[in-house]
């Protein structure tokens, strides 16, 4: 009963779509476990992109089943536009290949009409959130006035909860922020008309479906959305998303046990990037204007230059906010958590061609804090904060890398920054990706 889990190990956007697709080849089944449409994984198959929000990476196998599991947050008009969005690309995704939990929770309107407002009233303070309802939609599950995707199909209960739910929410919309109530009527009738008549044939037991296709001796992938560093848990609270991307959240959100995980795959960036609010002790300051990034005042010009090359030469842009990404060197400080808290058997590293071009490739391996060095990250996140990094700095290559198939093709400059990146880090590092499209990445070792 093989099951592998795809974990983030940064602040998401390390290309977890790639490898998803990469690992779903060996599938029949891949589950996508937390988070909502927040995620944008990017898939480049003969240099056509696609763009998947909710939908899990393996999709475009026809033998795979991608799954919705119950710990992923569903607006069900995103599900439908990527579907569509899908088809149109003559991608079919019909009833028997996509599967939605029952249990899962929905987002509704008012979820993210109070993220966007929340973000607005906190102005210089706010997280930085994709908008899209994430937090309030959580806040509603752990509250217990979450609606949940099977309460489409009893219209009673459906319109109990929100009646009950709307009441409250209409309070806070009216008398806090100063907007117009949401009208119950309104939303009963488009969630329980069209939403739940064309989702009904998805809506499954998926935690029994998973468990089948285990029993059966299938291959199931588990695919993380956002990362390590974004976990609600374990991230940089509270600059974080409000679910559990960790590997351990594979099992909550699934509903697998953790006997049943043989393999945790870990996908990291060859640097770092964040998109939104928070400390990043690897920073790079960067010659655009820094909304909510480093201060470019008292940065190098080889720090400038270096951040703009990343940002650059690795088109850091969000897949649906299109908010331009914050870039930093690799830190193997961060990453090493990342190995223990996901208990990673591998690490695949994404966009090591990006880094061609650059005179000096930096790795952070520990951090200096009130004159003290340090291998761990701080548990005080103000120490955080004020974290130093310390580099170990790597000579750069200027060869293009991006058709190289085997390690020995290589530059051994580009070898080296893998090499560090294993040693300090204390993980094996057994997939490279060398460029965006499907057929461009390495088998590091056997
Ligand atoms: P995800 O959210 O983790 O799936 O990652 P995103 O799709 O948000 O961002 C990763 C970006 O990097 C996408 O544009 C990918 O097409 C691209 N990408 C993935 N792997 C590589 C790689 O090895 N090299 C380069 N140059 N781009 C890559
Ligand atoms: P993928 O799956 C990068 C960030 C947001 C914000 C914080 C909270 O593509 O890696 P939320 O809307 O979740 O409440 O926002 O989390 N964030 C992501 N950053 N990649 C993502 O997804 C993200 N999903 C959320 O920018 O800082
Ligand atoms: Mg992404």
């Amino acid at each position: 009963m093989p099951a592998t889990i795809l974990v983030g190990t940064q602040w998401g956007d390390e290309g977890k779509g790639k490898f998803t697709d990469l690992v779903a080849k060996e599938t029949t089944m891949v589950v996508r476990y937390q988070g909502g449409h927040n995620a944008g994984h990017t898939l480049v198959v003969d240099g056509e992109t696609f763009a998947l929000r909710l939908i899990p990476s393996g999709v475009l196998y026809d033998h795979v089943t991608v799954v919705i599991g119950n710990g992923v947050v569903v607006d069900p008009e995103v599900l439908f536009a990527e579907l569509d969005a899908l088809g149109r690309r003559g991608v079919d995704v019909g009833p028997d290949r996509l599967k939605v939990a029952g249990s899962a929770h929905l987002i509704l309107p008012y979820h993210q009409l109070l993220d966007r407002l929340t973000e607005r009233r906190l102005g210089r303070n706010k997280l930085g959130t994709t908008k899209n309802g994430i937090g309030p939609a959580y806040a509603d599950k752990a509250a217990r006035v979450g609606i949940r995707i099977q309460d489409l199909l009893d219209p009673k209960i459906f319109r109990a909860k929100l009646d009950l739910v709307l009441k409250e929410r209409n309070q806070v919309l009216t008398r806090v922020f100063n907007q117009l109530p949401l009208d119950a009527d309104e939303l009963a009738d488009r969630y329980l008309g069209d939403f739940a008549a064309r989702l009904e044939p998805h809506i499954a037991d998926t935690v029994e479906l998973v468990h089948e296709a285990l029993e059966r001796g299938e291959h199931v992938l588990f695919e993380g959305a956002q990362a390590t560093l974004l976990d609600l848990d374990h991230g940089t609270y509270p600059y974080v998303t409000s679910s559990n991307p960790v590997a351990g959240g594979a099992c909550v959100g699934a509903g697998v046990g953790p006997r049943y995980i043989d393999r945790v795959v870990g996908v990291a960036k060859a640097y770092v990037t964040r998109v939104g609010a928070g400390p990043f002790p690897t920073e790079l300051a960067i010659s655009d204007d820094a909304i909510g990034g480093k201060d470019r005042a008292g940065a190098s010009a080889e720090e400038v230059a270096a951040g703009d090359h990343i940002v650059d030469v690795g088109r850091e842009y969000g897949v649906n906010t299109k908010r331009r990404r914050r870039p930093g060197w690799f830190d193997a400080v961060l990453l090493r958590h990342a190995v223990r808290l996901n208990s990673l058997s591998e690490l695949a590293v994404t966009k090591l061609d990006v880094l061609g071009g650059l005179p000096t490739v930096r790795i952070c391996v520990a951090y200096r804090v009130d004159g003290r060095e340090r291998t761990h990250p701080p548990y005080h996140q103000s120490d955080l904060h004020r974290a130093e990094p310390v580099y170990v700095d790597l000579p750069g290559w200027d060869a293009d890398i991006s058709s190289c198939t085997e390690p020995s093709q290589l530059p051994a400059e580009a070898r080296a920054v893998l090499d560090t990146v294993e040693e300090a880090c204390g993980v094996d590092v057994t997939l490279v990706g060398v460029g965006p499209g499907r057929d461009q990445f390495l088998h590091r070792k056997a």
